[in-house]
């Protein structure tokens, strides 16, 4: 893509990525992503914020051929999608010079081998002028890294946010249309990314709930014209009180644990409870970090495999405990054979996660009568719970077991 005008003097200079399916070798990546780099023009100098990745700098450098000087580059994020094409960025433009918050000049050393000479900390607050235009510095950590900053241009009231209230999305579109007030990918990438940070996300959102933004320009994804909707979609995912879901990921072999699934999706639907069941041998992870944005409840259903639990449903525990979502409850559902340590070995992968566990049901072979009586009365602890917290009955999204 050529570089296009986001607004007077301010252009998008980075690259759509179409054809990625897979970012850290682990989060798939349906719609592809975009790498944002900005180059915004003041009367008397010039700046970019961030650069690509560098498997797409010769896209970047297209876009800045007869560019003859920058005079500010701006590394709002260390993490090299955004950051590694800065010693190319350092090469073309020799007098350039390098911005980088207090905590991002080691990391950029240790990434990129940039000498710490070449890096110019600035500090919290702080603001370049480029003759006309401002570019203040807001240090937002941990969204994702510790290092992450945001970049605020004052007197258009643009926030150039990098990996925060970004999206895997790469398009031909420049902005967010009205249709899409608040995009899935949005909530994929906080879900995959930001999640395990909700608590200083939190903190991050009440800094920045005084500053006018006009306009929301991440570094992957498109830009919100209208940011209210994704401010109010981070509020709602960062708030310590989850909805009324259930999360299941779950692993059948032969078809026993399946049905318990069915019974306890059922059973909750019946009681007003949104189920998001995950097969896990084929599910989309992003799909089950998403429905862990918001769930009340984990329930983990598979069988026993080697005395302990199916190594795909562990996977989707390890993962959940990674993300530290905000659930408060946590069950597990499941058969064996003839012995086993599932119910220990699945509470042992979760140390992370600060639940209440209800009562495990656990069938010997195919699940009998008593089984799915249990499972019935599980499903009603859940609901019970539920309603204990203050959550609401009923909600439309619930959706089968896939
Ligand atoms: Fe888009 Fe944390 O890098």
């Amino acid at each position: 893509m050529k570089p296009r005008e986001i607004l007077p003097g301010v252009l998008a200079v980075g690259a759509q990525d179409f054809d990625r399916r897979l970012f850290d070798a682990l989060i798939p990546l349906p719609d592809g992503t975009s790498y944002n780099s900005y180059l915004v023009r003041g009367r008397a100098r010039t700046a970019l914020i961030d650069t690509v990745e560098p498997a797409m700098l010769h896209v970047l450098k297209a876009n800045l051929e007869g560019v003859d000087r920058i005079d500010y580059l701006i590394s709002n994020h260390t993490e090299q999608d955004h950051s590694g094409s800065i010693p190319w960025v350092l090469e073309r433009f020799p007098g350039v010079e390098l911005l980088a918050s207090e905590p991002a000049k080691t990391m950029l050393a240790d990434h990129l081998g940039l000498p710490p000479e070449r890096i110019r900390t600035v500090a919290d607050g702080e603001a370049v002028d480029l003759g006309g235009r401002t570019l203040r510095f807001i240090y937002t950590p941990w969204v994702h890294w510790p290092e992450t900053m945001s970049t605020y241009l004052e007197e258009d009231r643009v926030l150039f946010s990098c990996d925060w209230f970004g999206a895997h999305v790469a398009s031909t579109e420049l902005f967010v249309d009205g249709t899409h007030c608040v995009e899935d990918e949005a909530k994929r990438y906080y879900a995959e990314i930001m999640m395990p940070f909700r608590k200083i996300i939190q903190k991050n959102l009440e800094k920045i709930r005084d500053l006018e933004i006009r306009m929301i320009a991440p570094s992957h994804g498109q830009i919100y014209r209208d940011p209210q909707a994704i401010l109010c979609a981070y509020r709602d995912w960062t708030d310590d009180k989850p909805h009324n879901s259930v999360v299941i990921p779950w692993v059948s072999m032969h078809g026993s644990t399946a049905l318990m699934v069915e019974r306890l999706t059922a059973a909750l639907a019946a009681r007003g409870v949104a189920v998001f069941p995950f097969n896990m041998s084929v599910a989309d992870i992003g799909q089950l970090a998403m429905g862990l944005v918001d769930a009340a409840t984990l329930i983990v259903a598979c069988p026993t495999v080697h005395v302990g639990p199916h190594p795909a449903a562990l996977g989707a525990v390890v993962l959940a405990n990674a993300l530290r979502p905000k659930v408060r409850f946590a069950s597990i559902v499941g058969t064996y054979g003839w012995a086993g340590k599932m119910v220990e070995t699945v509470k042992g992968a979760m140390p992370n996660l600060k639940v209440e566990f209800l009562n495990p049901v656990i069938a010997k072979g195919m699940p009998k009568a008593a089984d799915f009586e249990a499972i019935d009365r599980l499903a009603e602890a859940v609901a019970a719970k539920h309603a204990e917290i203050g959550l609401p009955e009923g909600c439309p999204l619930s959706r089968s077991a896939g």
